[in-house]
């Protein structure tokens, strides 16, 4: 098996349409025979990775290649998979049939009845093979190299998975059909007419007849008067036919125009913003077998968080995934099957993106991109690839492009320069750099721009990836959608990554999510695979939460006496909308004057809207939450009036830890400034280079290790005073704390906490918090605050004030790398249960606190590599924090942006604590 060219595959038919058609059509997907390395032969699923199939390991790298840059050759080290089936083939496939492989990773030699057909390149991209069947007994017999020359171009961040991983289906081609069709619904914003552009390979009729439209055509272009366009946010189809006497191919007409216009991307004439996503194709048992109705649950879920875009990262999705994006409405970046990453590591000497050895490859690859999904409404954008570097065959990767359909825009993000792009693209770019691009266009270009400056400048700017879902996080969300939101140029971005790519392995019926490393990798990048808004198994994680509000195509402001409702939709009013208010006790509908998209419009608060909280949401038809905002007017809560001196046995006499209350062991409260670091922690963000990350410096301060020592104990205004000074070990810097104990009843007791630092503070905290541990294993959490979920200082959106429960299992979020998680902010009350006892924290006066309980101690979490090693040791671990980090986005781009993080600095707080045991 030749595995070392530069060239494409050969002997496929030429890369076509995928058309839904009257010609039968027999999936070949089942059980094959399979052997590894002419090992003994077995069986396997097709679809499948056999990595995942009990035959060797998956791998984890993101840029590295596993193997040496030695291109286009592959290792020696290289499984190799046969598989073989046997099948019948019915009369219709006798006379013309293809066979069609829609994804083998990363080579394959194809052969029907001992004849060879051909050879493949591209894992994520269809070939088809001209098929001399007989009617019994055909043998289809196809060899895959998990590495080849292909390998070099598919150096995506993700799992090596290698297989026959999508369907294989024998396809009848009948004499007289259509081979091909391609067809642009083109919408005429002004007119609000549309036309439909055809060519067809062979003359045929066309039928659209909603629009009355039944006329010949091969290469036409068919005027069809006024129609309902096509967006995301109205994804409006026409059901379209195109047939000769043999066979009907069914479209699904989207009629959009896609334009630039100074340097502002629109859609029907709109301009238009991308609240995407980057989807990676993943499923924790399958790998890359993801099937329709898993995608179009993905959808779905992204649907109600509001997302409105996916760039297929990193290469074309299995081909059904574009049929739901048509019907449900997303706008889509396609990417083609391109990465050339691992290069960097030798400054790009021998990339193949600016060798023209590669160049029939990298053409092959796009011409099979954009043919396979030509049709669909919903892609509104080519991507020439990620990371490939850059050099002439991206140039004419693009060039055929744009010559082949002028109907979309090219992306490609690697080269800086644009100067054969569409879209100024960047990754990860920080905020003031997004801004930078927003204020850029505002202003004449200079005298000396060069002509590719100046194209440049006439493009708008997505982020095809930014904040970087990783663990806790992702922070500065608002602060990018506030900047999208404001320059014209900014056309919105997509969010590193949908899902993230655990993969489950089942031990002694214990479920487990792995990540790089896990399965004895010498190479490979760590828990960097699991970076998504959602897990593996699609749970939200707290991001998305976020991010739904930000995404949010409503946008509710309630003052003292008005209330502000923004239509965030770029093509559609709000007529769909109901918008509620309620308090504790009352509610009513409003009644909201028409918002045309992007426009704000203002109504008074309802005089009967009184009280403390008032809710406003704008509801869709179907119960969906658009949008909502709300008002406060918490009173302080009043001191509770003193009454004697605590009594001191309740206190551990030397060090003067609370000991117990209300009959429950506790200890603490100490002092605490560290939180076991969350992914992002552990990378030095962008803006700050050349500082250590966040958890290295907090180790290195010693924030993780607090000693603690009694300094005094005393009596003040009928108070019980201690003080303590925090430190770390061998370290001169320090908080002192100051306790005065009130007895308010005996099983309640005031404390008022002031918080000082000492000495040079080297590094921010992480948090200031105040820890208790309660006996017993954590019951539940019931509060006054933010929620129902977490939320962090940059993290803080799509929660609300109410008052809210979590039951044991919600209060941490289970990310696959144990980290920091599960702080309720804006608290103002909450009761912690155990299975001992309760522990009732009230914030006296005006403040509000975090409050996280976990069953494990933040030193275990941070020693943990993953979830299921986590070992709870039936007590609760209880924090009050009086202010928090933000969270970042570090992993990938900027850290915790100034304003969210803590310096050292003096706080105070007043809690009322009571307690009580079972
Ligand atoms: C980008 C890349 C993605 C992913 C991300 C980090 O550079 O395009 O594929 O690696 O960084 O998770």
């Amino acid at each position: 098996m030749e595995l070392a060219r530069t060239g494409p595959g050969e002997g496929s038919t030429p890369p076509r349409a995928r058309l839904n058609s009257s010609a039968p059509r027999q999936s070949l997907n089942g059980t094959w025979e399979f052997r590894l390395d002419q090992g003994e032969w077995t069986t396997i699923p097709v679809p499948s990775h056999w990595v995942l199939e009990g035959h060797g390991k998956p791998a984890y790298t993101n840029v590295r290649y596993p193997f040496a840059i030695d291109p286009p050759h592959p290792p020696d080290e290289n499984p190799i998979g046969d598989y073989r089936l046997t099948f019948d083939a019915a009369d219709a496939f006798l006379d013309g049939a293809v066979l069609r492989f829609d994804g083998i990773e990363s080579a394959a030699e194809i052969r029907l009845n001992g004849q060879l057909l051909g050879t493949t390149r591209g894992s994520r991209l269809t070939h088809e093979f001209a098929a001399d069947l007989r009617a019994t007994g055909n043998v289809l017999e196809v060899r895959v190299a998990q590495f080849s020359d292909a390998s070099y171009l598919e150096d995506q961040d993700m799992w090596w998975l290698p297989g026959i991983f999508r369907d294989v289906d024998l396809v009848a081609t009948p004499a007289g059909g259509l081979r091909d069709v391609f067809a642009v619904a083109d919408f005429d914003p002004g007119a609000r007419t549309g036309t439909v552009t055809i060519r067809t390979s062979a003359p045929a009729r066309l039928r659209i007849p909603e629009l009355g439209v039944d006329r010949d055509v091969h290469d036409s272009v068919v005027p069809v008067g006024t129609v309902d366009p096509w967006s995301a946010e109205t994804p409006r189809l026409y059901a379209a036919t195109v047939s000769t006497d043999v066979e009907e191919i069914s479209l699904r007409l989207g009629f959009r125009r896609v334009e630039v216009r100074d340097s502002v991307l629109t859609l029907n004439g709109n301009p238009i913003q991308f609240r995407g996503v980057n989807r990676h194709e993943h499923h924790p048992e399958r790998g890359r077998v993801v099937s329709l109705a898993d995608a179009r649950a993905e959808l779905e879920l992204m649907k109600r968080h509001h997302v409105n875009a996916v760039r297929t990262s990193h290469y074309p999705p299995a081909p059904g995934f574009l049929d739901l994006t048509d019907e449900l409405g997303f706008y889509v970046i396609l990417e083609c099957d391109l990465e050339t990453h691992g290069f960097v590591e030798v400054g790009w000497r021998g990339n193949p993106s600016d060798d023209p050895a590669w160049q029939g490859a990298y053409l092959d690859r796009m011409q099979r991109t954009v043919h396979r999904d030509k049709n669909h409404a919903s892609v509104v954008i080519w991507s020439l690839g990620n990371e490939s570097g850059t050099g002439t065959n991206l140039e004419a990767m693009a060039a055929w492009t744009r010559a082949f359909d002028p109907s979309r825009l090219i992306h490609y993000e690697h080269d800086w320069a644009s100067t054969y792009v569409d879209l100024y693209s960047r990754m990860y770019a920080s905020h003031e750099e997004v801004k930078q691009i927003g204020e850029e266009v505002l202003t004449p270009p200079p005298f000396d721009a060069t002509p590719a400056e100046l194209h440049r400048r006439a493009l708008p700017f997505i982020q095809c990836e930014y904040a970087h879902a990783m663990g806790n996080g992702p922070g500065g969300l608002e602060e990018y959608q506030d900047l999208f939101d404001r320059y014209p140029r900014l056309a919105g971005g997509f969010i590193w990554e949908w899902v993230e790519h655990g993969l489950a392995v089942t031990t002694d019926g214990r479920r487990e999510i792995r990540y790089g490393g896990d399965f004895g990798e010498d190479v490979h990048d760590g828990n960097f695979v699991t970076d998504g808004l959602v897990s593996a198994d699609r749970e939200v994680r707290p991001g998305l939460t976020a991010l739904a509000h930000w995404y949010a195509p409503v946008r509710i402001e309630v003052t003292g006496s008005t209330i502000r409702i923004r239509n965030r939709y770029d093509h559609r009013d709000l007529g769909h909308v109901t918008f509620r208010w309620r308090t504790e006790s009352a509610d009513g509908v409003l009644d909201v004057p028409p918002a045309a998209p992007g426009r704000t419009v203002e109504v008074p608060l309802p005089p009967r809207a009184s009280g403390p909280l008032v809710t406003v949401e704008a509801v869709a038809d179907d119960e969906h939450v658009l949008g909502s905002g709300q008002l406060t007017r918490f009173a302080p809560t009043a001191r509770p009036a003193p009454t004697t001196l605590p009594d001191r046995a309740a206190f551990d006499p030397a060090s003067m830890r609370l000991r117990t209350l209300g009959g429950l062991a506790l200890d603490g409260p100490m002092v605490s400034l560290w939180r076991a670091p969350t992914d992002n922690d552990r990378y030095p963000g962008w803006d700050e280079p050349d500082l250590p990350p966040y958890a290295e410096r907090w180790t290195e301060a010693g924030i993780d290790r607090l000693r603690t020592r009694l300094v005094s104990a005393d009596e003040v205004d009928g108070a019980l005073r201690t003080v303590h000074r925090s430190a770390p070990p061998g370290r001169d810097f320090a908080v002192d704390s100051e306790f005065r104990w009130h007895q308010v009843s005996p099983d309640a007791l005031l404390l008022d906490v002031v918080v000082t630092p000492r000495g040079p503070w080297p590094v921010e905290w992480a948090r200031l918090g105040l820890d208790l541990v309660v006996p017993g294993a954590p019951a539940g959490l019931d509060w006054s605050g933010l929620g129902p979920g977490p939320a962090y200082p940059d993290l803080a959106a799509g929660v609300r004030y109410g008052s809210w429960h979590a039951e044991a299992a919600e209060l941490s979020t289970p990310y696959v790398r144990p980290q920091e998680s599960g702080a309720r902010r804006g608290v103002r009350s909450a009761v912690v249960t155990t299975s001992a006892g309760q522990l009732r924290v009230t914030v006296v006066g005006e403040d509000e606190i975090a409050v996280t309980v976990s069953p494990w101690s933040r030193a275990l979490i941070a020693s943990t590599l993953h979830h299921h090693e986590l070992v709870a040791d039936g007590r609760t671990y209880v924090s009050l924090d009086l202010a928090q980090s933000g969270v970042g986005t570090a992993a990938c781009g900027p850290g915790v942006l100034q304003r969210y993080r803590l310096p050292a600095r003096l706080a105070r707080v007043s809690l009322l604590l009571e307690a009580s045991a079972v």
